[in-house]
């Protein structure tokens, strides 16, 4: 189809024939909203992104569906997307990963497909991931993407068998083939490239599965080109691993782009309050008041601690109906990541966090926790109430103005933070390139999107949803003998470099050994997911 207008899908859908499904289908549905109001528009929505439908013919016609049941708003870009993924769609109808996993060139081409924040990528991703009928598919997110390949690693370090191990064997082969095994369809949402250890793992892993015949739809606020932008050193390994992934992304993916401006959760209709600004006296109030409705009368507040990994993570203020308290310095102050923030956000279906300040660049740290935080609230669904200096778009002070100078004195004070912690001695100019900071940016501008969207009522009525979330810590026998084996290997590798270098060195040999945690998981103490 050249054109894409809304007149002309319904051309096509009259013209095939489907039209009888949507009349049958959007009566049922519209039914449902009317008597239920928001609630049930939100069931609608539900309903129309998972069962209860017949959506064989991909989709296009879901979208459509939608749009009929205004549901969604018409949108140029987002059909032109749709039709791109219809296509896909039309692609896979046939696909038998078994018989062709040993033909990489046999199996078809994903779908990466980035744009502008709030501008329906992910919604159109579950879309075609509804529409799609297969069992083996899979729908993640990257963080607890991330969370269960490095749950994977500490359960391979600690389970494979000795005889299996040589001093370069790698846990990323067999993670991978587990993973092309149990889905040949990978729906990967929010892809990003936040740090060399994940980048270099997710190519390895991503490298395996598109050989045993995977097919990645991704969705991303970068175009691959500019994934990593500004998070990578000039070490030549950091970019040999960001430059393939790239690569290999831009090979194995049909790269779309949604050239939308549009920010969906700008405009939604607000729900309840929620986000209390600025940080006086009464905000102080409205908020406490909001919380003693929530915990309801009666209910005891305890302090709880929650197992991650081998350390406990401690909620201040907890309720027994599922709603904590804390402040922000106790949230983005300690030392926490995404598998602390995913494990509250599967405790509590509501979270009161006070006192969100104004972040600039000098409060660096906080501020990415406090988006890592606010990303996996999003994604369980949690209502989140929250007293903060200003409103989302004032929160972070990182993003250049438009006054272009203002703008330049911005970057390069980023730049200066950046190469100091990279610890460059000369900021040379070839680098701006990667200090440009423009990744964080992106994620700065998506937390201002979802807090906006938090506070509308389509959200609100949105259940908790738990992600999945379930580290491998093994048995003290388990850890012990990975301990030992850990111990051989390096000794090996040893010995290896001494033969290889050839000069005897007495040095080399008498090393300690990399100290260890022993008792607890020594990846989990490092580990920054
Ligand atoms: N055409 C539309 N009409 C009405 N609502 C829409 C439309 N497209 C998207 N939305 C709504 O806008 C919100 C944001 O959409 P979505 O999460 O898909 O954006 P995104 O592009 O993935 O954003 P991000 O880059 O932040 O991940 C969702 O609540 C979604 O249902
Ligand atoms: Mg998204």
């Amino acid at each position: 189809m050249a054109d894409f207008s809304v007149d002309c899908l319904n051309r096509y859908f009259s013209d095939s024939g489907m039209f009888s499904v949507f009349t049958h289908s959007t009566r049922r549905v519209v039914t449902c909203r009317s008597h239920l109001g928001i609630q049930g528009a939100y069931a609608a929505r539900k309903a129309c992104y998972s069962d209860g439908m017949k959506f064989n013919e991909g989709p296009l016609q879901l979208y459509k569906s939608h749009l009929e049941r205004k549901v969604l708003k018409p949108d140029d870009s987002q059909l032109k997307v749709v039709c791109n993924l219809q296509s896909l769609f039309e692609r896979l109808k046939d696909y038998d990963s078994q018989k062709q996993s040993s033909n990489q060139l046999l199996t078809p081409q994903g779908l990466y497909l980035y744009g502008g924040v709030g501008s329906g990528k992910t919604m159109l991703m579950d879309i075609f991931y509804d529409s799609i009928q297969v069992p083996n598919k899979k729908r993640v997110h990257f963080y607890s993407f991330m969370l269960q390949l490095y749950s994977a690693i500490n359960r391979w370090n600690l389970c494979c068998p000795s005889d299996e191990l040589t001093f370069d064997t790698t846990p990323v082969e067999s993670i991978a083939s587990e993973l092309a095994g149990e889905a040949w369809l990978l729906c990967f949402d929010e892809m990003q490239l936040a740090d060399f250890a994940s980048t270099r793992l997710l190519e390895g892993v991503f490298r395996k599965m598109l050989e045993n015949g995977t097919v990645i739809v991704t969705t991303s606020n970068r175009s691959p080109n500019e994934l990593g932008a500004s998070s990578f050193g000039r070490e030549r390994e950091a970019l040999d691993s960001l430059t393939s992934l790239v690569a290999l992304l831009t090979e194995r993916c049909e790269l779309v782009a949604m050239n939308s401006e549009s920010d969906y959760r700008t405009n939604q209709k607000r729900g309840k309050d929620n986000y209390f600004t600025p940080l006086t006296k009464h905000t102080e109030k409205v908020f406490d008041e909001a919380f003693c409705e929530a915990v309801g009368r009666g209910r005891r507040l305890t302090s709880v601690s929650l197992p991650v990994y081998g350390r406990k993570v401690i909620v201040p203020i907890a309720s027994e109906n599922g709603i904590a308290r804390f402040t922000f310095n106790e949230l983005c102050r300690s030392p926490l990541g995404p598998a602390d923030y995913i494990t509250i956000c599967n405790a509590f279906h509501t979270v009161f966090l006070e006192d969100i300040p104004q972040m600039s660049i000098y409060q660096k740290n906080e501020a990415r926790r406090f988006l890592s935080f606010v990303d996996a609230a999003y994604e369980s669904k949690v209502q989140l109430f929250c007293t903060a200096a200003s409103s989302p778009d004032e929160l972070f002070q990182l993003i250049p103005s438009d006054d272009p100078l203002q703008e330049d004195k911005m970057h390069m004070e980023m730049m200066g933070e950046m190469a100091y912690d990279l610890e460059l001695t000369q900021l040379e100019l070839s680098s701006l390139g990667i200090l440009t900071g423009e990744e964080e940016i992106f994620s700065f501008k998506r937390c201002i999107s979802r807090l906006k969207e938090m506070q509308s009522e389509l959200y609100q009525c949105q259940k908790h949803r738990l992600q999945a979330f379930s580290p491998y810590l093994g048995s003290f026998e388990e850890r012990l003998q990975s301990e030992n084996r850990r111990r051989e290997r390096e000794h090996k590798r040893r010995m290896k470099m001494l033969e290889a270098s050839g000069d005897g060195s007495e040095a080399l040999r008498e090393l300690p050994l990399t100290p260890l945690t022993t008792g607890s998981s020594d990846w989990a103490d490092e580990a920054s997911y």
